[in-house]
């Protein structure tokens, strides 16, 4: 269990992707139709998403197999090492066992490929020419830029204003790969030409991107729009993450006690736990952490409720954790957990007490960030330095009590385009925002009635 790196060969990358749908303990509550609430079919959906996609979002297959032409660009980057992080350790004195599976090795620098390679791929086997997105780091922008250059897609990127003006140098990545970006909201969409209308010096939203992107899709005969986050398919895709886990410890003789995770919509917490996840509905013993932002708490101080999952009102409505879908959350520097929703497969697992929840403050995880990159060398990206604080606190508490706990994280994504937020954090420019209640229970007041 001492090794520093365990790695796998390109033969172990997984051949199936795991899809907890049919192990839930309770049925996933269906996506409902905004106008007729009844629940929605594939017809409802298939002008913004390939046929393939509908599929596996209701698949009750336990397995769904990775396509050959998927596993062969994953092959540019996976498996991804899992490292002991020794040095940390050491560094808080801690009986514990830390370990973190580095997704940082991916072309875009984060987990999101492993599902943008899958989406660009159905879609252009559906003949789809073009693709609109959202961005709000930057890494799912950037993630879908790459994929839809590898499968010869043309790539639309909305991004978030407050990242487009913070992350200069992810646009000009995600146009190195040949993606157009505008900053969101933008003036190419109703949407957006609305909400300039009334606040013309929106920061932007996730929420706001995503109906931009939906928009764009549903307007262009040739183009389909694609999510980094929030639905299953998306969850699923990113399971490779936590499977190769699951070996890489059988290798190295172990099993965690913890897994730890950030979540703005889910899916790289989802990649690393469903799995884990697995074993737990079999009896084994074992505990999950999601990770958010104070400023925007939507499993630990939203409602589980059904909701709009964008800001316009364009998409279907979903059951999650939800600080409502007009929730325009400040602009800290995690980028990607910036969303007033969650997953509706991590919402569940949550209202069912399968995982824990736990929101932090953008100080104490930049404190966090920073004992890391100077410990274990990695750069982390703001968001996983979100697990980074809970994985901290946690082996602090072996401390404590001497036990010597194994804890794994997922440092889902580097930070090197993150450095005016480590700058910021330096020069003591971060504010600890934790979203006023009085503004929660407003924007909880625009839910849907059901
Ligand atoms: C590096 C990184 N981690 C985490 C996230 C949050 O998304 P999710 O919860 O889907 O992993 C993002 C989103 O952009 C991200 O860029």
């Amino acid at each position: 269990m001492s090794d520093t790196k365990t790695l796998l060969e390109e033969k172990d990358i997984p051949k199936a992707w795991y899809n907890i749908i049919p192990d839930l303990p309770v049925p996933l509550p269906p996506v409902m139709h905004p106008g007729t609430k009844k629940p929605i079919g594939p017809d409802d959906l298939s002008p913004i998403f390939p046929m393939a996609l509908i599929g596996q979002e209701v698949s009750q297959e336990r397995y769904i197999e990775i396509p050959e032409e998927v596993r062969e660009v994953y092959k540019l980057w996976r498996p991804t090492p899992l490292y002991r992080a020794h040095r940390l350790e050491k560094a808080l004195d801690t009986p514990a066992h830390i370990y973190y599976k580095y997704e940082g090795v991916s072309p875009a620098g984060s987990h999101k490929p492993n599902t943008a390679v899958a989406q660009a791929y159905y879609n252009k086997a559906q003949g789809v020419k073009r693709i609109a997105t959202e961005t709000g780091a930057g890494q799912w922008g950037s993630a879908m830029a790459f994929a839809c250059r590898t499968f010869g897609l043309e790539c639309k990127v909305y991004m978030v204003k407050v990242s487009y003006q913070q992350k200069p140098y992810r646009r000009s990545m995600m146009e190195t790969w040949g993606a157009s970006v505008v900053a969101s909201p933008s003036m190419d969409t109703h949407a957006g030409q609305g909400i300039l209308a009334h606040h013309p010096d929106s920061p932007g939203s996730l929420g706001i991107a995503i109906s931009e992107a939906v928009e764009d899709a549903a307007t262009h005969e040739d183009t389909k729009y694609s999510l980094g986050s929030v639905l299953n398919h998306v969850l699923l895709h990113q399971t490779v993450i936590g499977q190769e886990c699951q070996a890489q410890f059988e290798k190295l003789g172990g099993y965690p006690d913890i897994v730890i995770g950030c979540v703005g919509g889910g899916s790289s917490f989802a990649g690393i736990a469903f799995p884990f996840i697995k074993d737990k509905l079999a009896g084994k013993n074992i505990r999950f952490i999601a990770v958010e932002p104070e400023a925007a708490p939507s499993i630990t101080r939203g409602q589980y409720t059904y909701d709009f999952g964008d800001t316009a009102e364009l998409t279907p409505l979903i059951k999650m954790y939800t600080l409502g879908h007009s929730f325009v959350p400040p602009a800290i520097h995690a980028g990607g957990l910036r969303y007033h929703g969650m997953s509706p497969l991590i919402s569940l697992l949550c209202n069912e007490g399968i995982m824990e929840a736990r929101a932090v403050h953008q100080n104490p995880v930049f404190e966090a960030a920073v004992l890391f990159a100077r410990t274990e060398g990695i750069v982390p990206a703001p968001e996983p330095a979100h697990a980074i604080r809970v994985t901290i606190d946690e082996a602090l508490k072996c401390r404590e009590t001497g036990e010597a706990k194994t804890i794994l994280f997922n440092l889902c994504g580097h930070g090197y385009f993150d450095m005016a937020a480590y700058d910021a954090y330096f020069a003591g420019k971060l504010e600890d925002y934790a979203y006023p209640q009085r503004e929660v229970e407003a924007a909880l007041k625009g839910l849907p009635k059901m």
